[in-house]
């Protein structure tokens, strides 16, 4: 039976087996336990499927990840501890080195400074155009070699409202609450998430997407 969204903003994510904890836990270690060195060889040449080492997957993250993929109809995610590292990865996950992005220009500061200079750095530019351009503008804005349009679907500090029928023609990497955009409408769509952040108890962000641009996540 498939759940409603208010049923999944609550139960998605983690279904505790007979005698788990009804809460998800919080797993603190940064290392996990196996019994052989060949098994734990298997892990890290991801021939087999385990936790090994927290900063590359943790079960906590993950059942965040997997209720925020599950509240937007993604398909597999991962929790990073900045924003900037979930953007980085969005962007990155399609563009190389020669490639070129075309951005809102009123997105987060600290993510203009990603694309302008650090992923600049990194052969990767970004052409920014007004969230208000007209469809010629954002025309002009396209190279041969753009691979990936970027823009907060309601922008930090401008409040401005991306308009992604418009800018994305099915490429977008976006940003806002997941269960106000469900089943990412376009096929290519990569969203980060701003998961925690006023409050100070959690400090995360996610980047999920459908099996395409998954490759190379591992999906739980
Ligand atoms: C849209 C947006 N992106 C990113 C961030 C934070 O990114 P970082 O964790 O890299 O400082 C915020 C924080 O308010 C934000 O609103």
């Amino acid at each position: 039976m498939e759940q409603s969204i208010e049923t999944r903003c609550v139960q998605a994510g983690y279904r505790p087996g007979d005698g788990e904890p009804r809460q998800v836990p919080i797993i603190q270690s940064t290392t996990f336990r196996y019994e052989t060195s060949e098994h734990m060889g298997q892990l890290f040449d991801l021939e087999a499927s385990g936790y090994f080492y927290t900063r590359l997957q943790n079960p906590t993250n993950d059942a965040v990840a997997a209720k925020i993929a599950s509240l937007e109809g993604g398909t597999a995610g991962m929790l990073t501890s900045s924003g900037q590292a979930a953007n980085f990865f969005s962007v990155f996950n399609i563009c190389e080195t020669g490639g070129h992005v075309v951005a809102s220009s009123t997105i987060y500061g600290g993510t203009f400074n990603l694309l302008a200079h650090t992923l600049l750095k990194m052969g990767i530019e970004t052409t920014f155009v007004s969230p208000d351009c007209t469809s010629d503008e954002l025309d002009a804005a396209f190279r041969p070699n753009t691979r990936c349009v970027f823009g907060e679907t309601i922008a930090n500090p401008a409040l401005t409202v991306f308009d992604i029928e418009k800018f994305a023609a099915g490429r977008a990497c976006a940003r806002c609450a997941p269960h106000r955009r469900q089943h990412l409408p376009h096929a290519r769509e990569l969203p980060s998430h701003r998961v925690g952040c006023r409050h100070r108890d959690a400090l995360h962000n996610q980047v999920h997407g459908r099996p395409r641009r998954c490759r190379g996540w591992r999906d739980r």
